[in-house]
C-alpha cells in the first residue's frame, strides 16, 4: 500500500460512523483532496461535545459555520447562530452554483444541491426580527451579581432586594423596576425593609445602581423585559423535519461586549435550567454557534468566566452543543478549550513572534499525525481548508485530517432588506414576541405605594392640624390640605408563566 492508499484507509476507518453523521468535506494529502470515500464525517451523537472553528481573517470560518449549520438543519437539528458580522442571513435562500463551487465539490467527490433552509431572524437590540428578551426576575440575583461583578456584600444586598420583591409579589421585569426597588429600600422603604430584612447599606445600593447604569449604556434596557423568550421556540423543525436555523443578528453589538456576555450567559443558563437531563442522545437538541466569540470573553470578569465554563461543561448533558468561532484559538479560555470535541482549524498567519507562539501552542493541542507536520500545515492551508479532528462515536478523537470544506448550498451572500422583511412578515415568532408589554411591576407598584404613604402622611398631618385647630379655633382658617389624585391600586400581578422561577432565578440550579 502506498502512502496515499494508507492515508485513505486511515481516514476511512478513522471517520467511519454507524449512526447518522454530517460531512464537513474531503480529506487532503499534500495539498490535494483524495476524493472518493475519504470524507471527514462528524457523528451527530458527539455534536453536543462542543467545538471550535478558528482561523485568521478570510480563511473560511464563516463559510464553515454555514456548511455545518446546513448539514445539521438537514438532519433535523435546530441551530442558533450569533451573527456578529451580519453575513449569515443567506442561509435562507438557495445558493448559486458558480464554477469554483462545482470544481470544489467535484474534487471532494460530493454532489452540490442548491437550496435554502428554514430561517428565523432574531435580535436582542434594534435589529428587525424576533425580539429575544428576559425579565430581571428570570435572570435572578446570582447571575446578575456575576454580570455586574458585585462583591459578596453587594451581591447579598441584591439577593435581599429580590427576596423583598418576591415576598411582596412585585414582579421585577425590566431595569426600571430594579432601579426603583434599589432606591426604595434605602429611601422611602428604609424603615419597612430594616424591620423585615435588616439594614441595607446605601453605599452598596449606590454601587449596584452605578453598575446597572453601565449596563444600560450598552442598551441592556432593550434586552430586559417582556415578552420573555421561551427556549422551546429555538428548537423548532419545519414541516419537512429540518431544524430551524435561528440567526441572531448582532451587527450592532460589537462595541457592547457587556450586553453580549449578559445575553450569552442568560441564554446558556436558561437553556440549562429549562432543559431536562438527556444523557446520551443520537443527536443534539440544539447547537449554538458563537461567532466572534472573543467578544464574550473580552472584559468578562474572572467570576463570569468561571460561570461560563461551568455552564458549558454542564449543558452537554442536556443535549446542547456550543461552538466557538474565533480568529485565534487562544481567545477561548483554556478551561473551555479543553472541553471541545470538534476542532476545525483554518489557516493561521505567522506575522509576529506572538503569532508563532500561538501556532506552536495550537499545533500541540491537536492529535499527532504520521501524515502531517501540524505547525507547517497550519500556516499553509488554503481558503476553505482546515485541520479537523472530531470525536468518533465512542468519544475518542478521530485522526487529524486536512480537509477541503464543502461549499455552502445556500447563498454565500447576505439577504436584501426586502428579503429580510419578507422572512419577518411570515414568521409566527415575530408576532408572538414583538409587542411591547409594560405591565404593572415593581416600578409602578412602588410608586403607588410611595404615593399612598405620602397621602396617608398628609392626611395624618391634616388630621393633626384639624385637631390642633379645634383646640385653637383662631388658627384653623389658615390651613390648606393638598390632596394627590391618581393613586393606582396595588394589584398582585402574577399572570405570566415566566414570572419568578424561584427567588434566585435560573442560576440557583447551577451554582450553590
Ligand atoms: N467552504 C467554502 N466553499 C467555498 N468558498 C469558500 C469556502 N470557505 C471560504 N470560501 C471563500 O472564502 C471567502 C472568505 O470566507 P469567510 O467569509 O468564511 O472567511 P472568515 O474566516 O469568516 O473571515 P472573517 O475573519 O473576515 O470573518 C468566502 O467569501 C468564499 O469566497
Ligand atoms: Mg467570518
Amino acid at each position: 500500500m502506498d502512502r496515499k492508499e494508507s492515508f485513505a484507509a486511515h481516514i476511512k476507518s478513522g471517520y467511519a460512523c454507524k449512526g447518522d453523521s454530517i460531512i464537513i468535506g474531503g480529506a487532503m494529502l499534500d495539498g490535494v483532496p483524495l476524493g472518493g470515500e475519504a470524507l471527514v464525517r462528524v457523528p451527530l451523537k458527539t455534536m453536543n461535545r462542543h467545538g471550535l472553528i478558528a482561523g485568521a481573517t478570510g480563511t473560511g470560518k464563516t463559510k464553515t459555520l454555514q456548511v455545518v449549520s446546513e448539514q445539521l438543519s438537514e438532519k433535523g437539528v435546530p441551530v442558533l447562530l450569533m451573527d456578529v458580522k451580519g453575513d449569515l442571513s443567506g442561509l435562507a435562500k438557495p445558493g448559486e452554483e458558480k464554477p469554483f463551487i462545482t470544481e470544489r465539490m467535484a474534487k471532494i467527490g460530493l454532489p452540490f444541491e442548491s437550496k435554502g433552509y428554514p430561517v428565523e431572524l432574531m435580535s436582542i437590540s434594534r435589529q428587525n426580527g424576533v425580539r429575544l428578551r428576559a425579565t430581571i426576575s428570570e435572570f435572578g440575583p446570582v447571575l446578575l451579581s456575576r454580570i455586574l461583578d458585585l462583591n459578596d456584600t453587594q451581591g447579598g444586598v441584591l439577593s435581599v432586594v429580590f427576596k423583598y420583591c418576591d415576598d411582596h409579589q412585585m414582579p421585577l421585569l425590566d431595569l426600571k423596576d430594579l432601579k426603583k426597588v434599589l432606591q426604595y429600600v434605602t429611601e422611602e422603604g428604609k424603615a419597612e425593609i430594616e424591620k423585615e430584612y435588616g439594614k441595607i447599606s446605601a453605599t452598596s445600593t449606590g454601587v449596584i445602581l452605578r453598575k446597572l447604569l453601565e449596563l444600560e449604556q450598552q442598551d441592556a434596557d432593550l434586552f430586559f423585559g417582556e415578552e420573555s423568550f421561551d427556549i422551546a421556540d429555538l428548537m423548532r423543525k419545519d414541516k419537512d423535519g429540518r431544524g430551524y436555523v435561528n440567526i441572531l443578528r448582532l451587527t450592532d453589538i460589537q462595541d457592547k461586549p457587556k450586553l453580549f456576555s449578559t445575553f450569552m450567559l442568560c441564554l446558556l443558563a436558561e437553556v440549562y435550567g429549562e432543559m431536562p437531563e438527556r444523557g446520551d442522545l443520537d443527536k443534539p437538541e440544539l447547537v449554538i454557534f458563537i461567532d466572534e466569540a472573543h467578544l464574550i470573553f473580552k472584559e468578562a470578569s474572572k467570576t463570569l468566566l468561571t460561570q461560563i465554563e461551568t455552564i458549558v461543561k454542564l449543558i452537554r448533558s442536556k443535549g446542547i452543543g456550543v461552538f466557538f468561532v474565533t480568529q485565534n484559538p487562544m481567545d477561548v479560555p483554556k478551561e473551555v478549550l479543553s472541553q471541545l470535541g470538534l476542532k476545525i482549524q483554518h489557516a493561521l498567519r505567522a506575522f509576529t513572534a506572538v503569532d508563532r507562539q500561538a501556532i506552536k501552542l495550537t499545533a500541540e493541542n491537536f492529535p499527532i499525525s504520521d501524515f502531517y507536520k501540524t505547525d507547517e500545515v497550519l500556516t499553509s492551508l488554503g481558503t476553505g481548508e482546515a485541520l479537523v479532528t472530531a470525536l468518533n462515536e465512542k468519544g475518542i478523537p478521530t485522526p487529524l485530517a486536512v480537509t477541503m470544506v464543502r461549499a455552502p448550498q445556500s447563498r454565500m451572500d447576505i439577504l436584501s432588506p426586502e428579503e429580510i422583511d419578507s422572512i419577518n412578515r411570515s414568521s409566527n415568532l415575530v408576532s408572538k414576541y414583538n409587542q411591547v408589554i409594560d405591565r404593572e411591576s415593581a416600578y409602578e407598584m412602588l410608586n403607588a405605594k410611595i404615593e399612598k404613604a405620602g397621602r396617608l402622611a398628609e392626611e395624618e398631618a391634616a388630621r393633626k392640624q384639624q385637631e390642633a385647630a379645634r383646640r385653637q379655633p383662631e388658627r384653623a382658617g389658615r390651613t390648606t390640605t393638598r390632596r394627590r389624585t391618581g393613586v393606582h391600586p396595588v394589584v398582585k400581578v402574577l399572570t405570566s408563566a415566566t414570572f419568578i422561577r424561584g427567588v434566585f432565578g435560573v442560576m440557583n440550579k447551577v451554582i450553590k
